[in-house]
């Protein structure tokens, strides 16, 4: 199928760069020509060195860390630029999408900032989001404007299923994923394991509660297995450790933990080295330097899924059917 638009254009933002260098590469275009400055009062300033009058524009732009706020500026400026240039069609693609773990009203007045960043996406020019597994899926209605979420956790799967072990469980690291930890054992022939915080009270002296703390309990069983703990994102690393331990001390034979986005936050990269993991495996949705990254950590690249993706919504193709070609169950939420 043909394509309502004469040609395509590949910006990048600083989020990812090598990322969207990869992705252009692979869909076989230039980068788009752009300037991205910022200036001594901090005000950040872009310009694009190239028409984008009547083009099909993609923004890439994944919301990292350093500075995530001045990425998530940059993406709403480049948007406005792009817009403002006459731009045909206006696409953002985030491989990773900030703030998703602010997604609900769970307390008191708190925000729903996931919400907010979707309208500013929006009220920049954006008129359709391509992004990688949520933090949670009704993040997608947050958008009015098309919005397709892509799965990475197939690239996982393979990377497992090609080990050709007959021993894996899968661990999802809480509740929460379960459901999606048991897409993916699924997906591998394999079992699943859940791990499960309780908060425990405890009685004191009188008949009163006295106090209450959280433990971790082991739904399944991982004697003598290799377990795979798969997650979405790992961020301080805090709760894979916990669950890692919990396996050791339940007789697991080996450790492995996978998750889509390495969000690595502060000395988490440190900390998951040295955390008695035999080998970690994550994607590029996020940028990691050499110093977050050790020998045992696998990045596997979403570039071609990307690429692919970017190709279809240019031709106007289905993106659905790229799942089923592959020949894997939803993976998604
Ligand atoms: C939580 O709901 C997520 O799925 C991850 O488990 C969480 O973001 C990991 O955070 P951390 O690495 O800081 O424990």
């Amino acid at each position: 199928m043909g394509s309502r638009f004469d040609e395509m254009r590949i910006f990048s933002g600083n989020g990812n760069p090598d990322l969207t260098g990869l992705i252009a590469a692979r869909v076989g275009v230039p980068l788009g020509d752009a300037t991205i400055v910022q200036f001594s009062n901090e005000n950040i300033f872009v310009k694009l060195n190239e028409s984008v009058r009547e083009k099909d524009v993609f923004v890439v732009q994944s919301l990292s860390m350093p500075n995530l706020s001045d990425r998530i500026l940059e993406l709403l400026i480049m948007l406005d630029a792009c817009r403002r240039a006459s731009a045909g069609r206006v696409t953002a693609v985030i491989p990773y999408f900030a703030y998703g773990r602010t997604d609900k009203r769970d307390q008191a007045r708190v925000p729903i900032t996931a919400r907010l960043l979707a309208d500013m996406i929006q009220a920049s020019g954006a008129q359709q989001v391509l992004t990688i597994d949520l933090h949670a899926g009704q993040i997608q209605g947050f958008f009015n404007i098309p919005t397709d979420e892509l799965t990475a956790m197939h690239l996982l799967v393979r990377y497992w299923a090609e080990k050709g072990w007959d021993d894996m469980i899968v661990v999802s690291p809480d509740v929460g994923f379960a459901k999606r930890a048991r897409n993916f054992a699924e997906a591998l022939n394999a079992p699943l394991a859940i791990a499960e915080k309780r908060r425990v009270q405890h009685l004191g002296r009188g008949d009163g509660i006295h106090s209450s703390s959280e433990v971790l309990n082991l739904i399944g069983d991982v004697t003598g297995k290799r377990c795979i703990i798969v997650d979405d994102e790992i961020a301080t690393g805090g709760s894979i450790l916990e669950v890692v331990q919990l396996l050791r001390s339940k007789g697991a034979r080996a450790i492995y933990a996978c998750c889509v986005h390495p969000v690595f936050a502060a000395n988490a990269a440190e900390r998951l080295r040295a955390g008695g993991i035999e080998e970690l495996v994550t994607t590029d949705t996020l940028p990691l330097p050499p110093e977050k990254r050790w020998p045992t950590l696998t990045v596997l690249s979403v570039s071609n899924l990307i690429a692919e993706v970017i190709q279809r919504i240019h031709s106007g193709v289905s993106v659905d059917t790229i799942f089923s070609q592959r020949n894997h169950p939803a993976l998604g939420h």
